[in-house]
């Protein structure tokens, strides 16, 4: 299979599988009373400041209502973009799961800024409305942009200075802080983050996400919305060994590097290719596009890739750890004799 359909298609890891290898030794306290969790809570303090603390858990979707419980009152909603995971991928997971109401706005180019997120900053006081308490914000993002670290403060200090917490889904933190070349405290711990869902699956880890709390006083409740949102692990040291290992010797950047820059590789060839329109900035790792009629079925024929707009018919290309030079290069030249003949096509 030739995948640019999503970074969760992607193999394992060598190093996710080894770490899972080397914890395999005897028994282990369970849910997460075990050597290799106090030692991920070390890595985290190194990489997320002196107040942070992880809570793995399963998957993103899980992290994400799990940390965004803990921050809200039963009143109070989500302010993000319309494109977000939380709003259009997630099932319904945080209003049904977590009664979570989402303030959603429409962006271009799925990037929030205080400007979007202050067009919800309406009936503050009405008890008929549900109140603003939290801003959520992707990175990167759905579409494969990126915030600046100065973007992030300006929303961190936004929502702070507006009495709300600030959530950053990191579902791809690596892809961002590998693109932007910077550690990853930079883009969470030092725009104001409150709570960040750290992913670890899509950049090559077999499952595990954590959820990583950066105010103190959110921890204790965590532990126990955590239990209750059905993500506490028993045999959590498999999860942790693996999210140590990410966060070891860089590579969470080594591996999320690689997928930028096989997106940028992909972006380059064809993005001169006449009938084939990209439609966003290539910031991590995917590309957006939109082809002529027809064109991304052929592809799909020896490609796996999504629509991401049926409507638009425009078209998503992700790149993972493993995503090869070769492929890319082969994908470019198929893209590129496809859309030739579709545009030669009179119509
Ligand atoms: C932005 C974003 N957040 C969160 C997730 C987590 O999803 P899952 O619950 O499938 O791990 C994804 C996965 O596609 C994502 O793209």
């Amino acid at each position: 299979m030739r995948n640019f359909a999503s970074d969760n298609y992607a193999t394992a890891l060598p190093e996710a599988l080894e770490a899972i290898a080397a914890a395999n030794h005897g028994p282990a306290v369970s849910y997460g009373a075990d050597e290799w969790t106090a030692r991920l809570q070390d890595r985290v303090r190194e990489h997320f400041g002196a107040d942070a603390t992880a809570f793995p858990v399963f998957n993103g979707t899980g992290a994400n209502v799990t940390g965004l419980r803990a921050m809200l009152k039963p009143w109070q909603g989500v302010i993000c973009a319309e494109g977000a995971h939380l709003n259009v991928d997630e099932g319904a997971a945080p209003e049904v799961l977590g009664g979570i109401k989402l303030l959603t706005v429409p962006t271009p180019d799925g990037k929030l800024t205080p400007e979007l997120a202050g067009r919800r900053m309406v009936r503050i006081g009405d008890e008929h409305a549900s109140q603003p308490g939290v801003v959520s914000v992707t990175q990167s993002t759905e579409l494969g942009t990126l915030y600046t670290p100065a973007e992030l403060a300006a929303i961190g200090e936004f929502a702070h200075a507006h009495d709300m917490l600030f959530h950053i889904d990191g579902s791809r933190l690596a892809n961002a802080g590998a693109s932007l070349d910077v550690p990853l405290r930079v883009i969470t711990t030092d725009v104001g983050a409150d709570v960040v869902s750290f992913g670890g699956t899509k950049i090559g880890l077999v499952l595990g996400e954590a959820v990583i709390v950066l105010r103190p006083d959110l921890a204790d409740p965590l532990r126990y919305l955590r239990k209750q949102s059905m993500q506490l692990a028993s045999k959590m040291r498999f999860i942790s060994a693996q999210l140590d290992a990410l966060l070891s010797d860089d590579l969470w950047r080594r591996a999320a590097g690689h997928a930028n820059a096989m997106a940028r590789r992909l972006a380059e060839a064809v993005e001169n290719v006449d009938g084939v329109t990209l439609t966003q900035a290539v910031q991590a790792n995917g590309v957006f596009a939109i082809l002529p009629p027809g064109a991304a079925e052929r592809l799909q024929e020896d490609f796996h890739f999504y629509f991401w707009d049926e409507h638009t018919r425009e078209v998503r290309w992700m790149c993972a750890w493993d995503t090869r030079e070769e492929d890319v290069d082969a994908f470019a030249e198929a893209i590129a004799e496809i859309v030739g003949a579709s545009s030669m096509r009179p119509i």
